[in-house]
């Protein structure tokens, strides 16, 4: 069977982490805090970590960001750089009232300010909490609201979603402009920060954060009700710095590309706290994907630790293996992927065509680091997830009984022994959901897999209705909320259909309300209602008019009848639907 296909990566180098094998006897996370001079009861402040810590260890001067724009242009920060304009912007925040605790929203493209700007935020105690920058304002809205942001940094050309939400956010005191041309008028409660501009902050002083102070709330979707504020805290570092040193096999001379955005967990993450802890040197580019200016990035830059995500994979697949040749990416030694699952036929031509495999790696939002993954030098299976990190007891348990299976091969619920220092810690004002996602004893992250009978994880599915469509997570509730705004919209059902590229996409299967004729025109002003809305994400991709939805008798909507239908599943009981 292919999919069983087992293969020897032809990495067998030294890595940072050995063997495997080694490393999980005897495991303890103190071998992090070691290595980060952290003692427990000490100061830990991620923003420091970050940046003034790798000043100190002598690599004041080296690269710690390249960024390149859409339009070619470039600009480069040292460790110094990055030490000196977190400072700053540190400053710049206390000096407008934010105090400890309070939360800073950065909504902006990957422009250097949200990089910096992230250890800025941590450095004062504040907590950053990243959102999409293509979210529309409902999006925005339910968001802020959610956390009471105090202050949100963004571009101008985002600002107009922001003015639109103004007067629905009372605790939003500010609104800061990162690219204001001087002397522009400025609205209600606006300021503009130039961070090339701001004055440097000799005596700035680090908040003295502890091991549980919170750093970041990261926002995720589920199928019921708003999305879950994710609260982490500056004692994630350890995981964060550990996992990217042992799986990205992070290293002192490593060019480093993680095409994650911020505005999600794997982009800060990897994307800042795993990479600028580890020292190296990292490059953002801040433009849409095509295969051919992906390739020129990793040539010009000579990465060679790339960590990406299945659809960007499957993408470049489908541009073919020719446009490859054009350009010299002899510089890539290793390469990993998250977010979703990765096909083996993904993997093997990742070999194929670049001479490495992607090494899957699997974890999410509320993990805060890597739990299950392929690691350099370990035997691969092309299509299973590898193995759990040092440290981390994961298993797949019964759904029933919430215990381990006995035996091998059975498909079954993810579940994780909590205690490992990335793990969230709270839903932010939720306590309730958060509790709900452990039994026994274990968490629960909500997907379904194998396991087989040499300890490989095989990922089956989500537990849930949540739409995973290249990588993100949609919500079928937002989206039919959003849907029922719309005037022509009686009512809607929200489901996943497959896609060779993003693996699956938003489908809406809509009601009209009297008056409504379906046609060419309505749907496409319905997708564009929720692009503006929500994202471009979450718009549906295809909305399909019906008559009437598959209800149970209770009038509860049946979307797993929908799903089965886009996916040539069985539907499977259908005895409790109103219409039989
Ligand atoms: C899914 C992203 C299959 C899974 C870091 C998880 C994966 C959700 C993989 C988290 C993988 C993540 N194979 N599925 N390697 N990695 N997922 O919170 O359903 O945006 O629960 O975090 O993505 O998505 P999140």
């Amino acid at each position: 069977m292919t999919m069983r296909l087992e293969v020897l990566t032809k990495n067998l180098h030294m890595s940072n982490i050995g063997s495997y094998n080694e490393r999980i006897k005897d495991f303890d996370w103190s071998i992090a805090e070691k290595e980060l001079d952290y003692q427990p009861g000490q100061v830990i402040n991620i923003g420091w970590y970050c940046s003034d810590r790798i000043c100190r260890m002598g690599k004041a001067d080296k690269q710690a960001l390249i960024w390149e724009g859409s339009t070619g242009a470039e600009k480069r920060y040292t460790y110094d750089d990055i030490r000196r304009l977190s400072d700053s912007i540190g400053q710049y925040l206390r000096d407008l009232g934010i105090q400890p605790e309070d939360r800073v929203c950065l909504f902006m493209d990957k422009v250097p300010e949200l990089y910096i700007g992230f250890l800025g935020i941590l450095k004062i105690g504040a907590i950053a909490q990243p959102l999409f920058s293509a979210f529309g304002d409902e999006s925005l809205l339910v968001r802020l609201e959610n956390a009471q942001t105090k202050v949100i940094i963004t571009q101008k050309k985002h600002a107009p979603k922001v003015r639109k939400i103004l007067a629905q956010l009372p605790w939003l005191k500010y609104m800061i402009i990162v690219d204001q041309e001087p002397g522009k008028p400025l609205q209600e409660r606006e300021v503009a920060m130039n961070m090339e501009e701001l004055p440097a902050a000799e005596t700035f002083q680090i908040y003295p954060t502890k091991a549980e102070s919170p750093s970041v709330l990261h926002y995720t979707s589920g199928t019921t009700g708003q999305p879950k504020g994710v609260k982490h805290v500056h004692y994630s570092l350890i995981s964060q710095y550990l996992t990217a040193k042992w799986v990205l096999d992070l290293r002192d001379d490593d060019i480093y590309w993680c095409t994650a955005d911020p505005g999600w967990v794997t982009g800060t993450s990897y994307g800042i706290i795993g990479a600028f802890s580890n020292g190296v040197t990292q490059c953002v580019l801040d433009s849409g994907f095509s295969a051919e200016s992906w390739y020129r990035f990793i040539g010009k830059h000579r990465i060679t630790m790339w960590y990406s995500a299945p659809t960007a994979i499957r993408s470049l697949m489908k541009a073919g293996d020719e446009i490859v040749k054009k350009f010299d990416l002899s510089s890539l030694r290793h390469l990993a992927s998250v977010g979703e699952p990765l096909n083996s036929e993904a993997v093997i031509w990742s070999e194929k065509v670049f001479g490495k495999p992607f090494l899957d790696t699997y974890w999410q939002t509320e993990t805060g680091s890597i739990m299950i993954s392929n690691y350099p030098g370990m035997k691969i299976k092309p299509g299973s997830m590898g193995k759990p990190f040092p440290g981390i007891t994961a298993t797949v348990i019964d759904p029933e009984k919430y215990e381990p299976f006995a035996e091998p091969g059975k498909i079954g619920l993810i579940a994780i022994r909590p205690g490992w220092p990335s793990m969230m810690r709270m839903y932010w004002n939720n306590e309730e959901t958060y509790n709900n996602k452990f039994r026994n004893g274990w968490y629960l992250p909500g997907d379904r897999s194998s396991i087989d009978s040499e300890g490989y994880f095989w990922f089956v599915g989500r537990d849930d209705d949540v739409i995973n469509t290249g990588g993100h997570l949609v919500s079928p509730f937002e989206v039919e909320s959003a849907l029922l705004e719309h005037p022509a919209v009686a009512e809607s059902a929200v489901v996943s259909k497959p896609d060779f590229v993003n693996m699956e996409v938003v489908k809406a299967y809509v009601t009209l309300k009297p008056g409504f004729i379906p046609g060419k025109d309505l749907d496409l002003d319905i997708m564009n209602f929720v692009r503006k809305k929500l994202s471009p994400l979450a718009m549906p991709q295809e909305i399909e008019f019906i008559d009437a939805l598959p209800k149970t008798r209770s009038g509860k909507i049946m979307r797993r009848i929908l799903h089965a239908r886009e996916w040539g599943e069985e539907i499977g009981d259908t005895s409790t639907l109103e219409n039989d």
